[in-house]
């Protein structure tokens, strides 16, 4: 008996994704997953928890061979970085010249563009494949962001497609009946996103705006509480409300949960007893790496990684506590609205539901230019690396499996329909109208919170980067002057096409190159 697809590593992730692949490929003649790990034990104990699957457990890396019916298909769902090398190392043995080896981990996209060389020269695909969703999108239905050759997709394909998440179809404009057969088709969350490295490119950017995304949704907690005193259960119900609207998103509404959760052991919010410091992988800072490279600003990404880092900066964080605050508490917003009010004093904490709806108009804001920086970083490696990458495509497949499936990603899908050459999201009507409409929410969320020491490194970088595009002349031309001045990096003139230089350290006559 012989297996349509093998799952090479029963961790979490792998058990889950090999479960899932068994019970969509059910029925289908000969479609039975065989599942291989280095820990036999781990795979046999797999098997045995879940007859269901009907796994067949192959004791090697040759006996996966041999149980797999060809052209082989097997997916990596191990640790990225060596064991990920050692695996296909071990594949690559015992496979054979049209077999297709799937890495399903979160690989750095630059090492599957090296390993997809290597493993070419043996006449094997290789293709890396974004999974996102957790634990449990790898079990129900996860977001696939697949890489690699056309040809190997299309023997991909039937195999993973049943096994994706599933989105409600975003196109209402066509009529159901005409197109019920599209409509089924662009419902599954996997596409082809762009050859060799393009899938866990996709997925590194995907997670870059995650990261943007949770903490923009923290700096929005943490000003719910310090400005309005309300507790932690009080802003889940806060988040509760938000995800009925344009914020609708699986992060919103875990947030909730993670908020209204009490402590077993102290009767704390469990929020309060969880270390101020967090972990993170690696992925968000390859986000950001990836983008100085690319030269793709991607500023509220790096502000949500470097937030991280700053938390677990302890050494750091305790010579702070040595540092003063603001000495006034009084920002705009308290300003504005003391002179509305005739003279009399006023806090922002008066005014729960203005405060309230800023900061959520505030959050969105942020969150659209988290996007835009993440979508300008795709198209940009995708022009690098002659991908193809169809952006609308990308947005159509996150909305649901993946960690930041939201509603507004049906706007994004929209965008790049109505305009598949858009070369910005900025550049679409509704992102404009949307960002007008919410900029001066965050200008005066970001001035509140500069006024009483909120730190809010991710929404202030977002309404820098906002005013930044905003401004036809903001303080570049001064930079490129200093870099002439010591540097003779030359410059271009406003007035007239060319190179020039000033000769800073002669007669400061200027020179055409
Ligand atoms: C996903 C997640 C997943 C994982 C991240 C977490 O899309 O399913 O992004 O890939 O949760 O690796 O990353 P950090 O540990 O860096 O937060």
């Amino acid at each position: 008996m012989t297996a349509e697809v093998g799952v090479i590593g029963t961790g979490v992730m792998g058990s889950n994704l090999a479960r899932n692949l068994a019970r969509n490929l059910a029925g289908r003649t000969g479609a039975r997953v065989a599942v291989y790990d280095r820990d036999v034990d781990r795979a046999s104990a797999l098997a045995a928890e879940h007859p269901e699957a009907e796994f067949l457990v192959a004791s090697s890396p040759a006996d996966l061979a041999s149980k797999l019916s060809g052209p082989r298909v097997a997916i990596l769902m191990v640790n990225a970085g060596a064991a990920t090398d050692s695996a296909i190392n071990d594949l690559v043995q015992v496979f054979e010249p049209g077999d297709i080896i799937v890495d399903g981990g979160n690989s750095l996209f630059t090492d599957t563009i090296a390993r997809g060389g290597t493993v070419s020269q043996a006449g094997i695909e290789f293709v890396g494949v974004g999974i996102s969703g957790g634990e449990v999108g790898a079990l129900e239905g996860p977001s696939m962001m697949v890489g690699g050759t056309e040809s190997a997709y299309s023997r991909l394909r039937p195999i993973l497609e049943p096994s994706a998440a599933r989105a409600e179809p975003s196109d209402v404009s066509v009529e159901p009946s005409a197109a019920r057969g599209v409509q089924a088709e662009r419902e599954s969350c996997i596409a082809h996103v762009g050859t060799d490295g393009a899938g866990h490119f996709v997925k590194m950017i995907h997670n870059g705006i995650e990261y943007a995304d949770m903490q923009l949704i923290a700096e929005a907690f943490a000003l719910l509480r310090s400005r309005l005193g309300l507790t932690p259960p009080e802003i889940a119900e806060v988040f509760r409300e938000w995800n009925r609207g344009d914020l609708e998103s699986y992060l919103i509404e875990i947030t909730a949960e993670v908020l209204d959760h009490t402590d077993a052991v102290t009767g704390q919010p469990f929020v309060d007893v969880i270390a101020d410091s967090a972990g993170a992988k690696g992925t968000g800072g390859w986000t950001v790496k990836t983008g100085l490279d690319l030269g793709v600003p991607v500023a509220t990404i790096a502000e949500a990684v470097s937030a991280r880092s700053l938390s677990a900066a302890s050494v750091l964080r305790s010579s702070g506590t040595a540092l003063d605050g603001p000495s006034t508490a009084a920002s705009a917003i308290d300003e504005a609205r003391t002179s509305a009010d005739d003279g009399a004093p006023a806090s922002a904490i008066d005014d729960r539901d203005m405060v309230l709806e800023t900061v959520r108009q505030a959050l969105f804001t942020g969150k659209v230019l988290a996007y835009v920086q993440g979508f300008h970083e795709i198209a940009a490696g995708a022009q690098e690396h002659g991908w193809n990458t169809d952006l609308g495509e990308v947005a159509r497949i996150w909305r649901a499996g993946c960690i930041i499936r939201a509603r507004f990603l049906d706007r994004i899908t929209e965008a790049y329909e109505a305009d598949p050459d858009l070369s910005s999201l900025l550049a679409d009507p509704h992102f404009q109208d949307s960002l007008n409409a919410g900029q001066q929410a965050l200008r005066d969320t970001v001035a509140d919170a500069a006024a009483h020491g909120v730190p809010i490194p991710a929404l202030a970088s977002a309404l820098s980067y906002f005013d930044g595009v905003r401004a036809s002349r903001a303080s570049a031309a001064l930079v490129q002057g200093q870099r002439d001045f010591f540097g003779s990096h030359t410059y271009a003139r406003t007035d007239r096409s060319g190179t020039f230089h000033t000769m800073w350290s002669g007669d400061r006559s200027e020179v055409q190159l």
